[in-house]
């Protein structure tokens, strides 16, 4: 297989676990026979830098003619005081939307070895693995008017959604119910909002094409709630564009570890972005100490939902258990036991891995 992949490693760490990415999918494609060529592009911070400007047209349209992209992280205080239009985030949310990226995919699943640094008792949150479905290009992120009035002592943001955007990201959420657990919870406010009522309905209806998948409506705040008393009653959450933002970050720490969760920002013919949940982390960037895992989860995740290779993505996720079971942990993660290294040395690690005897054995259990 030959494939074009767009590199945006932004700011922070970002160009940090970027690196580690790619090294791990070289020596992916070398044991496969697999080609991967790599393009770099500017965005966020860094293009701001650079051209004046959070996404460059030529980052957009690099990415437009590759195959698939890996976006490392976008921000920092140095930024933080700028206009709205001169924001490292505006360049993700432009790409975002111009790929006609809607559908986000964010996996959180605990790894055993991390469990003891949730936040919450370990014997409630053993055996959560659920999956949230974000809403990504519609909502109260890209409705207009959104702005100040003309003595700026009045704000308005507009949340807007037609029919057919919940409709597409209803029938992808359905999809992946059906491939997991079979259970899909819809959360909404539909006790207060509009949109939230539409959304409610478009899930009522498209649910009889789905006799097999168990359907729920949850209100945003029970959720919010009901996510950290049993979150383990969760199997696929679906749920618009902002609510999806704070409930996948609330649903992030529960397995201990922040630095683990990859995601997926899908098109509908399969196109996709590939980005680590976690930020730029700029108090870290430079030290080579961050935690490239979600970024080389985010390259195994690109790898079975861009390219449909099921089993180089299998292995890269059994590789990142096995240097965990090992002990081996970066700083942001509270192993009790173990070594530490930092991210060329944890690279390193799960290279080793996948390149070993053992991993013959890990395919094996991908099949199972
Ligand atoms: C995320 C982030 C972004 C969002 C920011 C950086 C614009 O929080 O990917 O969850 O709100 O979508
Ligand atoms: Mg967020």
């Amino acid at each position: 297989m030959n494939k074009q992949i767009t590199l945006l490693p932004g700011d922070g760490i970002g160009s940090e676990v970027i690196s580690s990415a790619v090294q791990v999918l070289q020596v992916v494609a070398d044991e496969y026979k697999h080609t991967f060529n790599f393009q770099i592009e500017d965005i966020g911070g860094t293009a701001i830098e650079k051209h004046g400007t959070p996404l460059p047209e030529k980052t957009s349209a690099v990415c437009k003619s590759s195959d698939a992209v890996l976006l490392g992280a976008v921000g920092g205080p140095k930024w933080d005081n700028n206009p709205s239009h001169l924001r490292p985030e505006k360049g993700l949310l432009q790409i975002r939307k111009e790929l006609g990226l809607f559908a986000n995919l964010r996996p959180v699943k605990g790894f055993p070895s991390l469990l003891h640094a949730s936040p919450l008792k370990e014997e409630v949150v053993n055996g959560s693995d659920l999956l949230i479905v974000r809403e990504l290009t519609g909502g109260i992120y890209f409705g207009t008017p959104s702005q100040r009035n003309h003595e700026g002592n009045s704000a308005v943001d507009t949340l807007y959604y037609t029919k057919q955007e919940i409709e597409r990201i209803v029938d992808k959420a359905f999809q992946c119910a059906r491939e997991r657990r079979k259970h899909l919870t819809s959360v909404d406010k539909a006790n207060v909002l509009e949109s939230s009522k539409l959304w409610r309905e478009v899930v009522e209806a498209k649910k009889v094409n789905y006799p097999d998948v168990k359907v729920e409506h949850l209100l945003v705040d029970a959720a919010a709630m009901k996510l950290i008393t049993n979150p383990s009653q969760f199997d696929v959450i679906v749920t618009e564009n902002m609510f999806g933002d704070i409930l996948s970050d609330e649903a992030s720490v529960l397995t201990g570890s922040l630095g683990m969760l990859p995601s997926a920002s899908l098109r509908e013919d399969g196109f996709g972005l590939y980005e680590p949940v976690h930020g730029s982390a700029p108090d870290i960037a430079g030290k080579g100490v961050a935690n490239p895992l979600a970024m080389i989860l985010s390259a195994a995740m690109m790898l079975r939902y861009s390219f449909g290779l099921e089993e180089e993505a299998c292995l890269i996720e059994a590789a990142v258990e096995h240097v965990l079971k090992e002990g081996y942990s970066t700083g942001d993660l509270q192993m009790q036991k173990g070594t530490k290294v930092n991210t060329d040395e944890m690279t390193a690690q799960v290279v080793s891995y996948i390149t070993s005897e053992s991993a013959a054995h890990s395919i094996l259990s991908c099949y199972a």
